[in-house]
This record gives structure tokens, sequence and C-alpha cells, in this order.
């Protein structure tokens, strides 16, 4: 199979083709996108603009400029020993770190396990490299955190990467040290490598937050995938960086200079001084306390509807079980069409999602309260609650 062929495969998520649908409502609630509504700081935003008038505007290095790798180098260094500049990678956003982390472990007929519902993009690049997606249902009844046996049974001696999220985007799920350890054990007993998507880090509400970095001493297939655009909402920025092994490290220069040539050089050293100066630090640790609120707030409406919900842990996506309702895709599009609101079916992440809606509460609190009443109404309507 051609890598066309591969991509003719693939569907236009259903995140995608519902967006569509809503961009028929411009007056719509939006509870669906997946991004911040915060302004960036303004610190970053100046130096943006101070590094393009100081020359920063043209290309940079492959992997990034040297300075932001070996402050991210030094940040990594406080959870293992083994990482140095040369195992960070600057990226186009989260998305073209997981492109080159699948670039650089898969070949075709290679398997690739899923934690389901997850993030529409793992199966479709591990698809795009012509790699075989196993689905690992994780379930509500277990706060959406995969069993260990389930996981050992759905791996296999062709599986080369077991791709886990925590904060978890749609389902809010944070794994736990004990957790992570036992899916990177179950990974490397089949000496499969273990991508860690960490880019919602700093939004843990319940708990910490633990980071598959932690391990990476003690097993070498271990990558970390990371972004600034929630962190720092840039989400048009696109500034993300990855944290691989040696053994993968040339296959990733190979991959980024052809795919790209280099991050954009103004941002990264926008962000270098955001990490720096203490502002991602402070402005990370207020946009938590929002999110937190308006979760604290988004569990409570939902309850009051009749909606059965995992408190989200992380992350800043609620996703409720509609009660009595398995199609999730006519739930929404019932919701625009008749109460003008916007949230995702849950079938879209995968199985596991059907009858699930997620609900982004990067949105004001007046959104919310008006967009979560307006769900309870249909759901009355439609006889459920
Ligand atoms: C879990 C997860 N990983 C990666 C990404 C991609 O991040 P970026 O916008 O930095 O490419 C997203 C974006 O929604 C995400 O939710």
């Amino acid at each position: 199979m051609s890598v066309s062929e591969n991509l003719d495969a693939i569907e236009l998520t259903g995140i995608r083709r519902f967006f569509e649908a809503a961009s028929r409502f411009p007056d719509a609630i939006n509870l669906g996108i997946g991004e911040p509504d915060l302004d960036p700081p303004a610190e970053l935003i100046e130096a943006a603009a101070r590094h393009m008038r100081q020359g920063r505007n043209k290309y940079g290095p492959i992997a990034g400029i040297r300075e932001l790798r070996e402050e991210l180098a030094r940040i990594y260094s406080k959870r293992s020993r083994s990482v140095g500049p040369e195992n960070v990678f600057v990226t186009i956003g989260g998305e073209n770190a997981l492109f080159a982390s699948m670039a650089a472990i898969l070949k075709r007929g290679d398997e690739v396990v899923v934690i389901s519902p997850s993030f529409p993009s793992y199966a479709a690049i591990a698809r795009i490299f012509g790699a075989e997606v196993v689905f690992l249902r994780s379930s509500p009844e277990r706060g959406f955190v995969p069993d260990e046996e389930e996981l050992r049974s759905s791996v296999s001696d062709r599986t080369k990467a077991v791709i886990v999220n925590s904060p978890s985007n749609p389902t809010g799920a944070v794994y736990g040290p004990q957790d992570l350890r036992k899916m990177v054990d179950v990974a490397a007993e089949v000496g499969a490598y273990v991508i860690s998507d960490e880019v919602y880090e700093p939004f843990v509400y319940d708990g910490q937050f633990s980071s598959a970095a932690d391990l990476i001493d003690g097993y070498g297939s271990i990558v970390v995938v990371q972004s600034f655009s929630k962190s720092l909402s840039i989400t048009g920025w696109r500034i993300g960086y990855l944290i691989a092994p040696d053994e993968l490290a040339e296959r990733m220069q190979k991959f980024l200079l052809y795919s790209h040539a280099c991050p954009p050089t103004f941002a990264q050293h926008a962000v270098l001084d955001a990490l720096r100066s203490g502002v991602y630090d402070d402005y990370t640790r207020s946009a938590r306390e929002l999110y937190r609120k308006r979760r604290d707030l988004v569990v409570e409406l939902m309850r009051e509807e009749g909606m059965e919900l995992v408190a989200p842990k992380g992350a800043f996506y609620a996703f409720p079980r509609l009660p009595g309702i398995d199609d999730d895709m006519s739930f929404c599009a019932r919701l625009l069409e008749e109460k003008r609101v916007v949230v995702v079916p849950g079938s879209s992440f995968g199985p596991g999602g059907e009858g699930h809606v997620r609900v982004s509460f990067a949105a004001s609190e007046e959104k919310l309260v008006e967009g979560i009443t307006r769900m309870g109404q249909l759901l009355r309507e439609m006889g459920v609650t």
C-alpha cells in the first residue's frame, strides 16, 4: 500500500465534519473547540515582537535553537539523568512531535496500541505510516485508566508503540506514577516504545502530574511529546517539542529537516524567555486555577442535568455519558440545530466514546452555564432525564 492509499483510507475526523456543520451557525455557543479561550501572557507577545524586531526571522537549526533545547534539558534533568539537549527536539506543535515520533519508530505492518477514547490523531498518524491500530478501551468505571491485564492482552511481538496521554483529551483522566510504570513495563516486555503525550501537563486539578520522563533512566524506550499550544495559549504559534532516546535522534533529525526545515525562530526565543523569567510558571498556575473553577462548575451542572460523569482530573474537557442515548452523533446534530450549542460527539474519539460527548471548559463560565443548561433542556425534551 502506498502512503497516499494510506491517506485515502483515513477519514477526516468526525470532529472536522461536525465543525463544518457547526460553521453554519455562527451564533452557536461553542464548547467544542480544544483550545484555550485565554490570551497568551502579555510578556510573551511582547517578547515575540521584540525578537522579530531584532531580526530573529530567518531559518534556525532543524531541531530548534540550542538555548531552548538546553533549557528544556535542564528542566527534564530533574526527572531523568539521561536527558541532554541532544535528546530534545523542538517541533511544530504537539502534532508534529507525534508525527516525528511515529516516523522514527514505525514501519508498515507494525502494531500501535492506542488507549481509547483518545485524541484522533494517534490512530490517523499511525495509519499514515501503514501501521495497524489496536484500540484498548478504557472505561468510565475505572476512571478511563486502562487495566494492566487488558493492556497486556492487547500487545504482541508486532507492537512497536503504545501511546499514552495523561492528562487525557477527551476523558480528563490523569495517570498516577504506578499506572505509567505498568504501561511502560508491559510495552518493554514486548520491546515497544511508549509515546507519552503530555501536552496538558500544567492542567491537573486533583493530585500531581506524573511524567513518563521519570522512567527514562530505567527504560530506553520512552518518547515524551510536549507542546506550548495549550500551556501558554499559543495554539497558532506552533511550538512543541519531544524528548527522545539517542537511538531515534538521527531519524528524528531527518524527518524534521524534510518536513519543515525548522520551527519558527522568533517564537522559540519568546518561549525561552517565558521559561527563564518565570512567566511560564506564573501563567500556567493562574490558568490552572481558572480551569479548576470551571471544572468544578461543569461537573456540578452536568450532574444536576442528569448526565453521568467521571469528574475530569486534568486537561480541560468533560466527557459525560448521555443518559439512555447511544447515538451521540445525532444528539450533537440536534443540539446544534435546535439549541445552538456545539459539543463534540464522543464516537469521534474511537471505541468507547459512543454515547458520550466532549465538552470543552476552555470557555467562559457564562457560556458553560448556558450551554450545559440547553443540553439539559434537550435531554428532558427527549424524555431521557
Ligand atoms: C492530546 C493532544 N495532543 C496533541 C495535540 C496537538 O497539539 P498542538 O496544537 O501543539 O499540535 C492536541 C491538540 O488538541 C491534543 O489534544
